[in-house]
């Protein structure tokens, strides 16, 4: 196209020649500007980014600040916590210590007196030992002292019954011959000595019953003693009984009360006899112008025979040792009564040689009764 026109007008092409290249260097130099405008844009993009970050960051720093005023504060509460704690602490730790100290001083008063509890027990045990072994040592010798005093009682009984054997032959020669005399006295009319001998006489009988009853105690007490079992009926035998006493009442009214239907008992007749006789003579000794009452019952197997009186009575605490041999309630030498203490000792012998017992009531003062249970046949006679 400029092939023409550049031929017709040269300057002028020149200078549009000149021109187009300063056209191309302006595009050039555009397109240059445009690239580092475009570079220039990113560049500010990066950097808008980057101040938005940032503030991000600002933010974020704030936020972290205000974060550490709150932990900064939190710490000071906590400082101050610490130290009221601390403070609790120390004074805990304190009483802790007063504690430990008094419990201490507890625990040495209390092992103390567990030391002297200790000794005391140690004390205690040593002591009773010692006083078991006496105790051993005491049974021991009571043990000898019961075998030989067994063995004394024994050798004694042995000894009665033959003193009272070779006693009885000679007396019994003497209230003879008493009889005899007072009979030749009385022939001879020298009566007036007949009184003196008829004393004689029951002073020789009083001491015969008694080396009879004494023979008797130790016949039982060794055993010898033989019973002779027999039928008989037991009026026959009270009213034997009651006519042998009678005479000796001295003042005191006697009631008897025993019927014909208690019929007949099998036992041994003369000892059951001896047994009332010593009942009602003790009973006649021991009132004054009273009563006595002489019963015999018959009740179940086994026959009753009761002797109560008005006379002075048993004090309570003697009731038991009344039974023992030569026990009296009244055991001075200068006592009212006369008697030996056996005549009680040989009832209760008897009666249990022949399975029987005897027991008693008595009130002070008012009178006693004593009761004598046999059996009416016993089993294994
Ligand atoms: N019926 C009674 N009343 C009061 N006391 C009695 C009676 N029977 C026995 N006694 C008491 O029991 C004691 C023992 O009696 P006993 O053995 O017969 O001996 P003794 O008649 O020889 O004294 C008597 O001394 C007396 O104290
Ligand atoms: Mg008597």
């Amino acid at each position: 196209m400029f092939g023409d026109f550049s031929a017709s007008n040269p300057p002028l092409f020149k200078q549009l020649a000149e021109l187009q290249n300063q056209l191309d260097e302006s595009n050039a130099e555009k397109l240059q500007l445009e690239s580092q405008l475009n570079a220039l844009k990113a560049q500010q993009l990066s950097l808008l980014r980057e101040l938005k970050e940032q503030q991000l960051v600002t933010a974020e720093i704030t936020q972290l600040r205000q974060q550490v005023d709150i932990l900064a504060k939190n710490k000071k509460k906590l400082e101050i916590s610490l130290d009221v704690i601390t403070e609790h602490a120390d004074l805990f730790e304190m009483q802790l210590v007063d504690a430990q100290n008094s419990l201490e001083q507890k625990v040495t008063e209390r092992t103390q007196e567990l030391e002297e509890k200790n000794n005391q027990l140690q004390a205690e045990i040593q002591e009773r030992s010692r006083i078991e072994t006496e105790l051993l040592h005491a049974k021991e010798s009571a043990d000898v002292a019961r075998i030989s005093a067994e063995m004394a009682n024994q050798a004694k009984s042995i000894f009665l019954a033959k003193m009272s054997h070779e006693l009885r032959t000679p007396l019994n020669a003497i209230l003879g011959y008493g009889e005899l005399l007072q009979e030749d006295l009385t022939d001879m009319g020298l009566a007036e000595f007949s009184n003196e001998l008829h004393q004689i006489q029951r002073a020789g009988e009083h001491l015969l019953s008694l080396v009879s009853d004494i023979l008797d105690v130790s016949k039982i007490e060794t055993e010898t003693l033989a019973l002779s079992l027999t039928e008989f009926t037991v009026n026959d035998m009270v009213n034997n009984v009651v006519s042998l006493i009678r005479p000796t009442l001295k003042g005191n009214i006697l009631e008897v009360r025993c019927f014909n239907k208690v019929g007949t008992m099998r036992a041994d007749a003369t000892r059951v006899q001896q047994i009332l006789q010593n009942l009602l003579s003790n009973a006649i000794k021991f009132t004054k112008q009273g009563r006595i009452c002489f019963a015999v019952k018959l009740r179940a197997d086994y026959v009753y025979f009761r002797v109560k009186d008005t006379g002075i009575g048993i004090p309570a605490e003697k009731l038991s040792s009344i039974f023992e041999a030569f026990n009296q309630v009244d055991n001075s030498y200068t006592r009212q009564y006369d008697g030996s203490g056996i005549g009680l000792t040989l009832c209760k012998q008897l009666c249990q040689a022949m399975n029987g017992e005897v027991y008693v009531k008595s009130i002070l003062g008012q009178g006693s009764a004593f009761t004598v249970q046999l059996p009416r046949y016993p089993e294994n006679d």
